[in-house]
């Protein structure tokens, strides 16, 4: 079952550990692990490149997969976070290629430029599985993915928009919006815009004044939401494409004098929906957040043991989503809330 050979290792090591990034980390390690001995035999060899840890989404995520891929559920997690960079990404996978693990399992932070290195790995007869975002690479490069709809969760906050709107006697009104987009060219930021839009032109008296990258972190959000009130006087909705982000423009918002949520001067859509965002909408803050489920792990730990056993596995696998407003029992929602 296992490639993970001490040659390679070896080889590996004294090719490229000198002055690189990336160290060798079991789950649930910090520690560099370069003098620790081989994964047992027996254990399936999972290299894991994830985006970051730029958001409690992605916090979350991490989570899920170092919980299912243990040692004692039979793997052996090789963790490498890419601090949000597509080069530390296409190194990682590479690093994978080199310690000729089972499989790589990749996060792509953005759609775009995976080609090559997948190509590779497939030419070096690893499979590789994607998570959470998707890849405009050919579908024969990977086995399969697992993931959200990103366009459904975009559409989603659309639908709900058209309905509050129409519930406040809005529904003909002039409606001034501005985006604060996730990272450019990610399927998260890219699925979301325009699942948005669909919706957005059935409603000719929506207004999208302005969109702009916060990078799917608070900082980022406080300051795009900052630069939007600065220029805009009227603003009637903002959509935040990740919890952090809205995090962020909430505190621009207060700082601004203004108040957001259902009782606020602006309506304010989320994604993700992590329970940070839940207090916050319990609070009085947010007006709706559109799911996207981070509890990725035993989806993944469940299609690397089906491979294991010679199944064929759906190209796509989509993973459940809803979403949460204002009205719902919140209360009850956060006592059974996983992340
Ligand atoms: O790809 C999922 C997105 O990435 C989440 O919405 C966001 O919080 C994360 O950083």
């Amino acid at each position: 079952m296992r490639r993970f050979t001490g040659t390679v290792m070896l080889l590996f090591l004294a090719v490229f550990c000198t002055g690189c990034s990336f160290g060798w980390k079991k789950a649930g390690e910090s520690a560099d692990r370069q003098s620790e001995p081989e994964p047992a035999e027996d254990l399936i060899v999972v290299g894991f490149s994830q985006v970051g840890a730029e958001s409690d989404w992605r916090m979350a995520n991490t989570v899920s997969v170092r919980t299912a891929l243990t040692e004692q559920n039979g793997f052996y997690l090789i963790f490498e976070d890419a601090q949000q960079k597509q080069e530390n990404q296409l190194k990682a996978i590479r690093s994978f290629i080199m310690q000729e693990v089972d499989y790589i399992v990749v996060a792509p932070i953005v759609e775009t430029g995976w080609d090559a290195v997948l190509q590779e790995a497939k030419d070096s007869g690893i499979p590789v599985i994607l998570v959470d975002r998707e890849t405009d690479a050919p579908k024969d490069l990977y086995t399969c993915w697992i993931g959200s709809d990103m366009r459904a969760e975009g559409e989603r906050a659309g639908e709900w928009l058209a309905d509050y709107l129409q519930e406040q006697g809005r529904g003909d009104e002039e409606i001034r919006i501005v985006t604060i987009q996730g990272t450019m060219g990610s399927s998260a930021q890219v699925g979301r815009t325009e699942g948005f839009a669909n919706v957005m032109a059935d409603h000719e008296n929506w207004n999208m004044l302005a969109m702009q990258s916060g990078d799917f972190t608070q900082a980022g959000g406080q300051e795009v939401m900052e630069v939007f009130l600065d220029t805009y006087e009227d603003i009637d909705v903002v959509v935040c494409e990740n919890d952090n982000m809205a995090f962020g423009a909430i505190d621009s918002i207060h700082k601004a004098g203004l108040t957001c949520g259902p009782n606020g001067d602006i309506i304010l859509l989320s994604f993700d929906a992590v329970r940070a965002a839940l207090e916050a909408m319990k609070a009085g803050e947010i007006n709706a957040v559109f799911e996207c489920n981070p509890l990725q792990g035993s989806l993944l730990a469940r299609a690397v043991k089906a491979l294991e056993a010679g199944e064929v596995l759906e190209k796509k696998q989509y993973i459940e989503e809803t979403y949460f407003d204002a009205d719902m029992d919140l209360e009850s929602i956060l006592k059974t809330r996983a992340y």
